[in-house]
């Protein structure tokens, strides 16, 4: 539980002044639980976004950053993501903790290039580490996903095998497949024993969250809505998984299928991921697609 606290007040946007939030994610006051979701999780997706005209203006923002403001948190939100899907574990969740310094820059009319000295944490194990980051965005037609370059090999310095090993020779060789839903629930609780699973859909959601990146998008998990484990003969486990991502600046709930693979040695892999239109979207042409 205090995982759940640790890693929802560092995805949390207490340094950004001058923007009203509005729930389910990123409330200041940690008593509720910040990344807890209302029960309709659709509920937020009405929520209108704000006009936060602060971060409208700062938008293309150039030279040097306010470490505080959008520009900068948003392509350091999009460092976590990349580091998530590098060095992300059952046993090792990777989060930013503090922006130092930030710059920005054209480098042609379709390319911006970011660079970053920030502090990253791996909450589970508390070990924080400085490392810089270069960032680089395509924008208009043919957009791409964000190319980053950052190494924080600190955090790698962890010995998680024993653990790894063991959640993977336990799911592997149990006669039951796992299977959880609402991580966390609305109540902000997890079970101990379903924490891991909770930062695998998170990194498997990393995987989705970098790559639909942009310098005007700010991703976080609201919740893992089920995972669910499926056979396999391979040397990994495989689940399916339903994610929801908030994402901060249009206020949406995003809801994501993806098939994706863990084991000690891989790492995780996504294999397949989807996007699903808004419940109501789903209700108003149920024929589509
Ligand atoms: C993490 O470590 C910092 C100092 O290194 C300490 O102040 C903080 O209380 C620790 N947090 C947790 C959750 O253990
Ligand atoms: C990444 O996004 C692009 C569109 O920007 C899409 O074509 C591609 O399939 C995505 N790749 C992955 C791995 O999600
Ligand atoms: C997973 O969660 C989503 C969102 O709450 C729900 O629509 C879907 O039916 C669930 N799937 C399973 C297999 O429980």
């Amino acid at each position: 539980m205090r995982l759940v606290v640790v890693l929802a007040v560092l995805m949390g946007v207490s340094g950004i002044p001058d923007v009203t939030i509005s729930p389910p994610t990123a409330s200041a006051d940690t008593s509720a639980h910040p990344n807890s979701i209302p029960e309709t999780a659709d509920e937020s997706e009405q929520i209108e976004a704000q006009t936060e005209e602060g971060a409208e203006e700062d938008v293309m923002a150039t030279g040097e950053l306010n470490p505080n403001h959008y520009p900068a948190r948003r392509a350091a939100q999009v460092v976590q993501h990349y580091l998530n899907t590098r060095y992300g574990s059952p046993f090792r969740l990777i989060g930013v903790q503090t922006v130092h310094s930030g710059n920005a820059e054209d480098v042609t009319d379709s390319r911006r290039k970011y660079q970053l000295e920030l502090s990253v944490n791996d909450i589970i194990s508390n070990t924080t580490q400085t490392c810089s980051a270069e960032l680089s965005f395509t924008k208009g037609k043919g957009q791409q996903p964000p190319e980053v370059k950052a190494s924080c090999e600190e955090l790698l310095k962890i010995d998680i095998k024993a653990q790894e090993e063991a959640l993977y020779q336990k799911y592997k060789t149990s006669q039951t497949l796992m299977s959880a839903q609402y991580l966390p629930d609305s109540h902000g609780h997890i079970k101990p024993d379903m924490e891991p699973f909770w930062h695998l859909g998170i990194l498997a959601s990393s995987f989705i969250m970098l790559n639909e990146s942009t310098e005007n998008t700010l991703y976080n998990v609201a919740q893992v809505a089920n995972i669910t484990q499926l056979t396999t003969e391979e040397d990994h486990l495989e689940f399916d998984c339903h994610t929801l991502l908030h994402e901060m600046v249009s206020q949406e709930i995003i809801h994501w299928k993806m098939l994706f693979t863990w084991s000690p040695a891989e790492g995780v892999k996504v294999l397949q991921m989807k996007r699903l239109p808004h419940r109501h979207e789903r209700e108003k042409s149920p024929k589509t697609n």
